[in-house]
């Protein structure tokens, strides 16, 4: 037990009670119990039905589908937690949806991520973990300590178990070419790189070049997150085009919304497509052609060492 907070307790919203009870299972806890439900008015209300007062409280709520219900609840919740005595509050946000929204690139739109950032203070967080955002100076938005986790070193073992012969590393653009770049010397293989431009802000991709040898080898594509599929699948298909042989996906968050999956299974180009569990991938989302890497003992871990007061730094060097 750490020295400046009571006992751990771990919630769960409503967002990935499966990760969350994961979570609990490599910590050895049982899940907190709190109650979270709308009312017939679509109010959200929670209800903590355990004592918190000086505890150090742990929220495990990815941002997923419905983004903003769930981002509610989660306000919600650290509210609850603030009033009902919490000793420290920190906030599990596997996947923080809105770190897309980060910049003012073209007159009069908003910092989205910037702005739920602010919220989550308000409410009364005191610290954040995540896992691979969008951005990495996402972090900067908040004044409080934010802790990103990265998924790379589970990706890296599950392909380094696939024994690809001759492979090479995509990134799907520019911007996600560093972290790919990590990837790909982990991996002992060299890095390309698609050029792609976005057409407009709605989710049409046009993919234009493939900067690098593809030519006859096996190809990671590798992005921070997986959404409607429009990226890998323009990306896969330039790869087939340049001469890639077997092509995989691979990102942390799989949020493959409404026919997603099923656009990626009806993409020959595209033998498999690896994702994490930051967000649910179940049901109609789990298509045969996905595998979803599990990331529990990661948070776990890294939730045990905050507690603990121990570095998290020190579980990736
Ligand atoms: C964008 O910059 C991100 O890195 C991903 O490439 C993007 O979020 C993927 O979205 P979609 O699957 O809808 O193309």
């Amino acid at each position: 037990m750490s020295d400046a907070f009571g006992e751990m307790v771990v919630f769960s919203g409503n967002a990935h009670r499966e990760l969350a009870r994961r979570i609990c299972d490599y910590l050895n806890v049982p899940v907190g119990r709190v109650e979270v439900f709308k009312f017939a008015n679509d109010n959200t209300f929670v209800r903590i039905l355990q004592n918190v007062r000086q505890r150090d409280v742990f929220i495990v709520q990815p941002t997923a589908e419905p983004v903003n219900d769930r981002i509610m609840e989660m306000l919600i919740m650290i509210d609850a937690a603030q009033r009902a005595s919490a000793g420290r509050i920190t906030a599990v946000i596997p996947y923080y949806s809105y770190a897309r929204t980060d910049k003012k690139d073209q007159p009069r739109v908003p910092i989205t991520a910037r702005l739920i950032a602010d919220l989550l203070e308000t409410a009364g967080t005191d610290r954040v973990i995540m896992v691979d955002l969008h951005a990495a100076q996402v972090q900067g938005f908040f004044r409080v300590p934010v802790d990103e986790l990265t998924a790379l070193p589970k990706q890296v073992e599950y392909f380094q178990e696939k024994g690809l012969e001759n492979s090479v590393v995509v990134a799907t653009d520019i911007g996600i070419s560093k972290r790919a770049r990590d990837f790909a010397d982990r991996m002992n293989a060299p890095l390309a790189i698609i050029e792609k431009r976005r057409t407009s802000n709605h989710d049409d991709v046009e993919t234009l070049n493939v900067i690098g040898n593809v030519d006859g080898r096996a190809a990671i594509l590798f992005d921070d997150e997986i959404s409607t599929g429009g990226t890998v699948i323009a990306a896969a298909e330039a790869l087939a085009r340049f001469g890639a042989t077997d092509i995989y996906a691979c990102a942390t968050h799989g949020v493959l919304p409404e026919d997603a999956s099923q656009r990626l299974q009806q993409t020959p180009e595209i033998r498999e497509v690896v994702v994490t569990d930051t967000v649910p991938v179940n049901g109609n989302k789990l298509t045969p052609q996905i595998t979803v890497l599990s990331i529990a003992d990661l948070l776990g871990e890294a939730i045990s060492r905050i507690h603990r007061g121990e570095s998290v730094g020190a579980m990736f060097t």
